[in-house]
């Protein structure tokens, strides 16, 4: 029997997978270590979910992102709203779909730029970002935490991070959903193309008018004579602003949900602002934002948890089923903000790790403790056990999150 055989084709990335996301991989993880599946789309997936399996996979070379088969994929289906050859071309040919000696370059260029300096001297404008925020809040008796807090917080970081002005914003908006959300092809191909346009604007003002700012430093940096391509710095700018606006959104969303239906983890929170650090950590592990996996390939035929694979398949690497593994975190299920989630893949590992993680951990941070401190009563407006969850492979966040903030 083959390996292909000796597995079921379920579907998996339905929006009923999803809104059950945790039991269904739980379901997997115990059932098997390596699971086929077949997407929506058609596309075959084998799936890992076991802790130790996905660690050892995000820091295999083996498993690349080889990015020729990923266009395939993604113009035959992977994402087949993400707006067509423009987006192939150009927006996503960035790093992380990248493997080395390309990966290493482009990494060391804005490693250069998004220094953990640049990402610490953020912290007052964050944190009155956060405050002005809270202030529009008060007063109000029901806000959609999402629009009023969570959304516009790190869209603003970002923006101001990398220059974007202010009359763009709610188009970055517009065009980063329809990308990573919209069913229709032509529509996306539409933003694909705009916002190329705007990011190779954008870039020419800089190196006609350098700023303070996280795009001047990757229009300026180099490596040995080495410097990122017009093409590389649009592809490079387009990814962190998509992690820039669709990550921490969902972290804190996310989160608070999670404090929510656990008042006493909420009132242990606001009785001590300071385990503000491993709430976040807990919340990344428990709920992780965005990614609950992340894809690769099979450079050559090689093997998983005794499963052998073939080259050249789609290896779906579960981090949020990682993170929930019980032979890694004792009762996985459970929300805990006082344990020790050290050693969580909510930011992946290996090469890829998250670029944005010190950012996304500052904001997290920041917003939260503003949050308890402004509104210790704070509380949902809708039942905390009917969320809904949007449909998507990148993103795991709530479609609204209505809140009584007072
Ligand atoms: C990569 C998660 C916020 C920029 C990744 C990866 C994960 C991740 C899992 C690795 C994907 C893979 O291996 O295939 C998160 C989470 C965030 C967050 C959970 C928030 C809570 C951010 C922010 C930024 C950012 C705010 C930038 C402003 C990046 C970049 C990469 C990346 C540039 C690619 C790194 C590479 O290919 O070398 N992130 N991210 N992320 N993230 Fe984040």
């Amino acid at each position: 029997m083959s390996t292909t055989e000796a597995h079921t084709e379920v579907p998996v990335f339905d929006a009923a997978f999803v809104q059950d996301l945790h039991a269904r991989y739980a379901e997997i993880r115990d059932a098997t270590p390596v699971q086929r599946m077949a997407t929506p789309h058609g596309l075959s997936v084998w799936v890992i979910t076991r802790y130790d399996d996905v660690r050892a996979a995000l820091a295999d070379p083996r498993l690349c992102k080889e990015v020729t088969r990923i266009q395939e994929v993604i113009a035959a289906n992977l994402l087949p709203d993400s707006g067509g050859r423009e987006f192939e071309d150009s927006l996503a040919s960035h790093m992380l779909n990248m493997d080395p000696p390309d990966h290493t370059r482009l990494r060391k260029l804005v490693v250069k730029a998004f220094t953990s300096r640049r990402v610490e001297a953020l912290r007052p404008r964050v944190e009155q970002i956060t405050e002005r925020l809270l202030d529009d809040m008060a007063g109000q008796s029901e806000v959609d935490l999402l629009d009023s807090f969570a959304f516009p917080l790190p869209i603003q970081v970002i923006s101001e991070l990398l220059g974007v002005d202010e009359s763009r914003r709610d188009a970055f908006r517009a065009w980063t959903n329809v990308l990573l959300d919209a069913s229709d092809r032509e529509e996306a191909a539409v933003a694909a193309a705009e916002m190329s346009q705007y990011l190779a604007e954008l870039i020419e003002v800089k190196r006609r008018e350098p700023g303070d700012d996280l795009l001047t430093a990757l229009v300026d940096a180099t490596e040995d004579q080495d410097r990122l391509s017009d093409k590389e710095l649009i592809a490079m700018v387009f990814l962190l602003l998509v992690a820039g606006h669709e990550t921490t959104v969902n972290l804190i969303a996310n989160g608070v949900l999670h404090l929510l239906r656990n008042p006493e983890q909420w009132a242990a929170l606001r009785a001590d602002p300071e385990l503000v650090t491993g709430a976040v950590e807990e919340m990344l592990r428990f709920d992780g934002p965005v990614m609950h996996g992340t894809f690769r390939f099979t450079a050559e035929p090689m093997t998983i948890g005794g499963v052998e694979i073939p080259a050249k398949q789609i290896v779906w690497v579960g981090l949020a089923a990682a993170n929930r593994d019980p032979e890694q975190f004792p009762e996985p299920d459970r929300f805990d903000i006082g344990r020790d989630a050290h050693g969580h893949v909510a930011f992946g590992h290996g090469i890829h790790f998250c670029l944005g993680a010190q950012l996304a951990r500052l904001e997290a941070h920041t917003a939260l403790r503003g949050l308890v401190e402004r509104f210790p009563n704070l509380a949902a407006a809708g039942p905390l056990d009917d969320v809904q969850w949007r449909f998507s492979t990148l993103i795991h966040g709530l479609r609204a999150f209505p809140v009584h903030p007072a």
